[in-house]
């Protein structure tokens, strides 16, 4: 077992290229996220996969400026749920974590085998909701650009191809733990 390899590998890079998008890699992807914890195993994410070569081209108009980037991906995949999907505890609302959890399995599978799952918020999602057919009681979370790492970087700004060389800084680990108590 080496997640670790997988977390340390794994980079949201924006230059990308082509890749074969089989059937196989589809349900490898969508039974990675299955495999996810979610509260009460209610697994409240669904996901689009778009591969129509059509489609991705008329996906290009709901990325928001600065992901031009994404023109390039062969794979991109809607990431949905909803509220009603998953358990509410009071005032906790499980769906975007359980659905999180989900996608991040299926970006650390994507990242095994050897292809880049970029999530991005920069997007329309009523262009996105338009498009896919999605019903308007899902909330589109991400959208997954997924294609394989190239060198290509003619669709990035200097502060993404920056980027793209060096992982971005972390936190480091003591502004965020606590042991045993909650400190300031
Ligand atoms: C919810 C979410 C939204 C993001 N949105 C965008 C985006 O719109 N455009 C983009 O280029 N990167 C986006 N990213 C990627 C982050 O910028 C990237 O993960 C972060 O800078 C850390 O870099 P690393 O993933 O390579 O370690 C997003 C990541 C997440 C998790």
């Amino acid at each position: 077992m080496d997640v670790r390899k997988a977390i340390e590998t794994r980079r949201a890079y924006r230059s990308l290229g082509p890749i074969d998008i089989t059937d196989d890699l589809i349900h490898d992807l969508a039974r990675s996220a299955s495999l996810a914890p979610s509260c009460f195993n209610k697994q409240p994410w669904n996901y689009v996969f778009v591969k129509d070569s059509i489609k991705l081209q008329s996906l290009e108009e709901a990325y928001s400026q600065g992901n031009e980037w994404a023109n390039d991906a062969s794979l991109v995949v809607a990431v949905l749920s909803s509220k009603e999907m998953d358990c509410v505890i009071k005032d906790r609302e499980y769906f975007l974590f359980d659905t999180g959890l989900a996608t991040m399995n299926m970006i650390l599978r994507a990242t095994e085998l050897g292809m880049v799952a970029h999530p991005i918020a920069g997007f329309s999602p009523k262009k996105v909701r338009q498009l896919l057919d999605i019903p308007d009681e899902m909330t589109v979370i991400a959208l997954l650009i997924i294609g394989k790492h190239s060198m290509d970087e003619s669709n990035m700004t200097e502060k993404q191809i920056l980027s793209e060389k060096d992982r971005p800084t972390r936190k480091n680990i003591d502004e965020f733990i606590h042991i045993d108590v909650f400190t300031v």
